[in-house]
């Protein structure tokens, strides 16, 4: 690594990954694009507009060979994410790879093995919830019990709609996979139990669509989920917090209230990439001073395996329509503070 900037090769240059090569190139201090890697010669193309200054590589391997790289982040979609992880890991390389860590169990550990050979930590997981503002002022809500005990969590992940390839299973894998890391973090807890119920069918759906899913935590907290994949109108990620003596909510539309034609409204966000915004720039940027400084700032892969676990569950659950329990998990002494 130079002195001044982070080199960080960005793996996948689709809707994530061009996002991200944006935010690197623009707003992230103390990093820039050192490659681009794609095999979508068109995709490519127009993420190196973004980046001018950046090598453009096919494969993660020539990225590897070529040099001056010092982080890696991984936008590639989930199947893919482990045949960039190894080498990233067997190269010493600082890692952000967008969620999932993996799509099943056991890519996840072996995953989390290949990384314990190294003297520390270098992945960090884009589970960027837990950057965003709302979300932190409620974790700090929760540690400063003021509103006394976390008692439930409600949860709405609405997306306006989902592409052809989208499959029923996925929204636990790729959907509800947020809240599996964010509700633990809130809560202060392991997930013990899941249950998945689904209802009446939102007619603009191939499969079950919206579904509930139940999570028990270890402490006793319970939280559902509503996981909507074809909302129409917009996205919509809320959460309501029932405390002993006082309830907390986040995620509303926020903006100007405009009264026109007789209606009243705010407008509502319509992809992540708004709604999140703020919340990825965050975690770019303490992932970049985090990896120059050797180490991570966020949700390490042991967070990544343990949702793993939990998604692996979920779909049990949404595929028998029992409630399905999970192990405790105890990290090991690798990935303790
Ligand atoms: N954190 C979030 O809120 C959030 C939101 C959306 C997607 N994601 C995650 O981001 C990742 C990418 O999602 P997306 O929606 O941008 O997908 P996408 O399909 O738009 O883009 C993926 C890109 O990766 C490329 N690719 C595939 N295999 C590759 C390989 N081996 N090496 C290099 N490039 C390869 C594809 O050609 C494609 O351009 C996924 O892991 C997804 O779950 C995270």
């Amino acid at each position: 690594m130079t002195d001044e900037q982070l080199r960080v090769a960005v793996v996948g240059a689709g809707i994530m990954g061009t996002d991200h090569i944006e935010r690197l190139a623009t707003r992230t201090k103390g990093a820039m694009v050192a490659a681009i890697v794609e095999p979508d010669g068109s995709r490519a193309a127009a993420a190196s507009a973004l980046a001018p200054d950046a090598a453009v590589h096919a494969r993660i391997e020539e990225a590897l060979d070529a040099g001056g790289v010092d982080a890696v982040l991984i936008a590639t979609p989930g199947p893919f994410h482990k045949a960039v992880l190894l080498p990233a890991l067997e190269a010493g390389l600082a890692v952000l790879c967008e969620k999932p860590l993996a799509p099943t169990v056991e890519e996840a550990l072996e995953v989390l093995e290949a990384e314990q050979r190294l003297p520390a930590p270098r992945i960090q997981v884009g589970f960027m919830r837990r950057f965003d503002a709302e979300y932190a002022a409620l974790e700090s809500l929760v540690r400063s019990g003021d509103a006394g005990e976390l008692l439930l969590l409600h949860c709405a992940h609405r997306n306006p709609s989902v592409a052809d390839t989208y499959t029923e299973s996925m929204t636990i894998t790729d959907s509800v996979v947020h809240e599996l890391d964010v509700v633990p973090w809130l809560a202060g807890a392991g997930i013990g139990a899941i249950e998945v119920r689904a209802g009446r069918r939102n007619r603009a759906s191939r499969f079950a669509d919206p579904q509930l899913v139940l999570l028990e935590l270890e402490n006793g907290v319970l939280a559902d989920v509503e996981i909507s994949v074809n909302a129409g109108f917009g996205y919509q990620v809320t959460t309501e917090a029932v405390f002993e003596r006082g309830v907390a909510e986040i995620g509303r539309a926020a903006g100007p209230i405009r009264a026109q034609d007789g209606r009243v409204g705010v407008a509502e966000h319509r992809s992540y990439t708004t709604r999140f915004a703020a919340a990825y720039d965050t975690e770019v940027q303490r992932w970049v001073d985090a990896a120059r400084r050797g180490g991570i700032d966020g949700p390490s892969a042991w967070d990544g395996y343990r949702v793993a676990v939990a998604s692996a569950a979920g779909v049990e659950a949404q595929r028998t329509g029992r409630r399905v329990e999970v192990a405790p998990q105890q990290a090991p002494a690798f990935y303790r503070p």
